[in-house]
């Protein structure tokens, strides 16, 4: 049987494990917001309307950060119909996702849900229909303390205290056709840097994300970020990136190889990026923000203009496998081992819409597959990161060309080892480990998320269909750990140094 050697040497890091990479995304899309992190009414909701139960699963995922309002919705979004009595707030039409939107939910909200789910949050601006005037107000209501016309409305509203919200996106997807006020990357790079200018002299401690491409299969890859950057390099902290990996329309084996794209997009962008900080002759070195990333079957989603004018209608409600749980967990391995450069992640989205937490309006909420191997990771990588060198065999994609059945990525933390390994192959994978350079190793545990079925998915009816569980077998003999992942899976061997 073919298999894996891996070596880990504590001299060799990556750096140390950045909180910010487990990061989520709630998007007033489909039922994301209303009837996923918000139904009044509910039983499990308190008078807040926010549901308790996916608070507690929200906890339990790890998330660190999470990205609001959107998505595309933020580039028709009016911020200040959302604060406020709620009696007063007006019905808008959201263009982006042709929805009915009431505003029961907005700013104030989701900042009491993100105390109760202890997360970061990352504002987005709306750069599609509005500018720098709106983008300015907003953080003056959210970040001033007190004595303004915006800043006094937040204390009306009941929120004596500035949020001190850091993290800041210009924008969303600026790019892309479908973007409602999408621009040129000239006109877009423009109005970025005086955003993030006027957004800095309200509150100068901010991070700033500038809009990067909507994917790297857009014709503008490359030339987008370079022209941005170039209008706005200096105002900026942050390059975005997204991408959505389709299981549909390729082979299996190209989808189980996704995170190579993942990481022929990270690297694209930062060597982008320092192509602009070389012509500008800037130290400054920017991370990115890879602020949506998903599995999702967009290939069969039929566009904006093939939904009926809803509120909180069931769109894209994903329904996710094992093998999807593998490709989340090799998407997670690829953005910690290129932490020195990707400084915020954040998984698209959290609830129903294309999300790790399913929720029934009046009903349950329950772990869809790719929830497992994110609380894993977020769980259990710690401390540093480490340069793993590997070898293992590999396997044909279309797309590709030949790729590694094995991605791995290991952290330490004092007394923590935790290796997270994921194997794409049809076949166990033995693994074996030298642990060289390490403290000696004990109290070794194998914990899997594979199924029999690779086709196996959680549902309302059978929640618990598939769960991490330990398996046996995994041995430490001296330097040398020894393991065997089971076929498309994702792994954390974790063990104790002494
Ligand atoms: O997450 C769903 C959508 O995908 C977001 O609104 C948009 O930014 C992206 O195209």
């Amino acid at each position: 049987m073919e298999s894996a050697k891996l070596t880990l040497d504590p001299a060799f890091e990556v750096g140390p494990v950045e909180r910010r990479l487990f990061g989520s995304f709630v998007e007033h899309m489909g039922r994301c917001v209303y009837t996923g992190v918000f139904e009044p009414g509910h039983p499990r909701a308190g008078d807040d309307g926010l549901r308790r139960d996916v608070i507690e699963l929200t906890r339990e995922m790890g998330v660190t950060t999470v990205r609001y309002p959107g998505g595309n919705f933020v580039s028709n979004y009016e911020w200040e119909d959302g604060v406020g009595p709620a009696s007063e707030r007006p019905t808008r039409l959201d263009l982006a996702w042709r929805q009915i939107e009431t505003n029961a939910f907005g700013l104030d909200e989701f900042m009491t849900w993100m105390r109760e789910v202890d997360a970061e949050p990352v504002m987005a601006v709306n750069l599609g229909t509005r500018g720098i005037r709106e983008a300015r107000d907003l953080v003056e209501y959210a970040n001033f303390p007190g004595g303004t016309r915006w800043s006094d409305l937040r204390i009306k509203h009941g929120v004596p205290e500035p949020y001190g919200i850091r993290v800041w996106c210009l924008g969303n997807e600026m790019d892309g056709p479908w973007q409602i006020g999408g621009k040129t990357a000239d006109e877009y790079g423009r109005l970025a840097f005086e955003a993030a200018k006027a957004m800095r002299r309200v509150d100068p401690g901010l991070e700033l994300v500038a809009c990067g491409s909507s994917n790297m299969r857009i014709a503008t890859f490359g030339s987008w970020e370079a022209t941005v950057l170039e209008h706005c390099y200096d105002q900026v902290d942050y390059i975005s990136a997204h991408s959505y990996y389709d299981p549909v329309g390729g082979s299996r084996a190209d989808f189980l190889a996704s995170a190579v794209e993942m990481e022929q997009q990270i690297e694209g962008v930062i060597a982008t990026a320092d192509h602009v900080a070389a012509k500008l002759g800037s130290r400054k070195r920017l991370k990115v923000s890879f602020d949506e990333w998903n599995v999702w079957s967009q290939s069969l989603f039929g566009g904006e203009s093939s939904l009926d004018w809803e509120h909180a209608p069931r769109i894209i409600e994903e329904e996710y496998d094992v093998a999807g749980a593998a490709v989340v967990g090799s998407l997670l391995i690829t953005l910690l081992n290129h932490a020195d450069r990707v400084g915020i992640a954040c998984q698209a989205q959290l609830a129903n819409v294309i999300a790790p937490i399913r929720t029934e309006p009046g009903g349950p909420a329950w772990r869809q597959t790719i929830f497992h191997p994110f609380a894993l990771t977020a769980a259990h990588a710690c401390g540093r990161i480490l340069r793993v060198q590997a070898t293992a065999p590999v396997m044909p994609t279309e797309r590709y060309g030949e790729v590694p059945v094995l991605a791995t990525a290991a952290t330490l933390d004092d007394d923590r080892l935790a290796v997270f390994a994921v194997n794409r192959g049809d076949r166990p994978l033995p693994v074996e480990i030298d642990l060289r350079g390490l403290p000696q190793a004990s109290d070794l545990s194998h914990v899997t998320v594979a199924d029999d079925d690779t086709g196996a998915r959680n549902t309302e009816r059978d929640p618990h269909r598939v769960e991490p569980r330990i398996i046996d077998g995994a041995a430490i003999d001296g330097d040398r750990l020894t393991a065997v992942l089971p076929p498309v899976s994702f792994n954390v061997l974790k063990a104790r140094l002494s």
